[in-house]
């Protein structure tokens, strides 16, 4: 089955010319028999005029008569008898001889031309149509190719850019590749290029006004915090519920903050170091110890299986703790207490690595498993207030996972239950202790 552009277009180019030349083969194998006929039934007609003459009126009425047809037809004729077992055919491309009985023997009519060569025999000019059209079909084959080149490399190089612009890639462009080209499929990657760059500013535009208001908020957020602790200080005893609930929110609004100029920084970040030889398994029973700190009550629900030989990633141990953190805490946060959540990390195909957290709580609709991973994206705003999530974990999560060359993606589990996975590039060598 054909399913690329510029296979179909070669095959069709190429059925077009094998057509072409089938019809051309067809035509030839009808018509060039019946010419070769013709010249084949005037040889033959010359001499059986020449031998009749001869028999009838002798040598002078035969002379004349083939000096004659001669000069009409740029021919040297000349007729002779043959004894029995001599030869009388073709003997170069400019001399053959006809056959031909009259009523005292048989003769031979030897017909050469005076310039050029004699229709050719049917053999040769059978070897030379083969030949022909072994070329034909040769230079077809590479104008194909190079037809099919020409007409699919703009939606190909086009398909492999959106494809990496939709896995997150705004740099992605097909670039000048095309720029002397004028034609709708050059057009179309000229357009397509301007919407990318458009759309590159756009989300980048979005980026830095998220970490410049996070980080203007931040100020006036910390000289708040300080005033408060003052205020505190002279007259909580008046009103200490009150003061409580201000220094929660502004606890909220602070976590907040620091998340969003987290993924600010991970989205301006493509040049950070990302040298260290982390032990993934050792990272990810470091991770859940911290979780079981922080939720006494859902340690027993964390079940970790190691990996047996110790698998090595590289990269910055504390941005990767933070990225499988994140997916640890959606899984206690958003499950029941007393739901399992089975954490593994293994080898995922050759070279690869992976560490999944799969828990057993309600999981989410299909349609939102690809955008949990965008910014302040919510399944459901409601119950996610109540569990205080702003939306940004899972996004700092993607971020921290692109830049160490790997992926995370979401499915559900039956009956119920979410496991995230998050695949990462293995290396080899020591593990470095920082
Ligand atoms: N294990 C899970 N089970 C069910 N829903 C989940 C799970 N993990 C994530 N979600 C859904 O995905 C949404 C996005 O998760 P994400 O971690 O990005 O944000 P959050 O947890 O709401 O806030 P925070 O920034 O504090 O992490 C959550 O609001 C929740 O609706
Ligand atoms: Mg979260």
């Amino acid at each position: 089955m054909v399913r690329t552009l510029f296979a179909k277009i070669l095959l069709w180019s190429v059925l077009a010319q094998l057509v072409t030349v089938a019809t051309i083969l067809t035509l030839a194998t009808v018509y060039l028999p019946e010419s070769q006929q013709a010249v084949d039934n005037a040889f033959r007609l010359y001499a059986d005029t020449a031998v009749t003459l001869y028999e009838r009126f002798g040598s002078k009425a035969l002379d004349q008569f083939l000096a004659r047809s001669g000069d009409d037809t740029l021919l040297r004729l000349t007729l002779s008898a043959t004894n029995a077992g001599v030869r009388c055919g073709r003997k170069s491309d400019t001399t053959t001889g006809i056959q031909a009985r009259g009523q005292n023997g048989s003769y031979c009519l030897t017909v050469r031309a005076k310039s050029g060569g004699l229709p050719e025999s049917r053999e040769s000019r059978r070897t030379r149509l083969q030949i022909t059209i072994l070329l034909e079909l040769l230079s077809s084959l590479g104008l194909s190719y190079g037809i099919a080149r020409y007409l699919s490399r703009p939606i190909s190089d086009l398909r492999q850019t959106a494809s990496r612009l939709a896995r997150g890639d705004l740099s992605a462009r097909v670039g000048g590749r095309f720029a002397r080209r004028r034609d709708e499929a050059a057009d179309l990657v000229r357009e397509f290029d301007q919407m990318a760059e458009r759309l590159a500013g756009l989300v980048e535009d979005q980026r830095r006004l998220i970490g410049d208001v996070s980080h203007e908020i931040k100020s006036p957020l910390a000289r708040l915090n300080m005033a408060l602790e003052l205020a505190r200080r002279d007259a909580e005893a008046h009103a200490p519920r009150q003061f409580a609930r201000m220094q929660h929110e502004i606890e909220t609004i602070s976590q907040l903050v620091g998340e969003l100029l987290t993924l600010a920084s991970l989205n301006a970040a493509t040049a950070r170091p990302l040298d260290q030889t982390v032990d993934l398994g050792a990272l990810v029973a470091g991770v859940l110890a911290d979780m079981a700190y922080e939720q006494p009550g859902r340690a027993d629900d964390l079940h970790f299986t190691p990996p047996a030989p110790p698998l090595l990633v590289r990269g910055d141990k504390a941005l990767l703790a933070r990225a499988i953190g994140n997916v640890v805490r959606n899984a206690v946060f958003y499950t029941a207490p007393g739901a399992r959540i089975a954490v593994r990390c293994d080898e995922n195909g050759p070279g690869r690595v992976a560490v999944s957290v799969q828990d057993s709580g309600p999981g989410v609709p299909e349609a939102a498993l690809d955008r949990l991973f965008d910014p302040f994206y919510r399944v459901d705003d409601a119950r996610t207030r109540r569990t205080g999530g702003t939306g940004i974990g899972l996004a700092i999560c993607r971020r921290a996972v692109d830049l160490h060359a790997g992926t995370v993606r979401a499915h559900n589990v039956p009956p119920h239950g979410l496991a995230v996975v998050i695949d990462l590039p293995q290396v080899g060598g020591e593990v470095d202790v920082a």
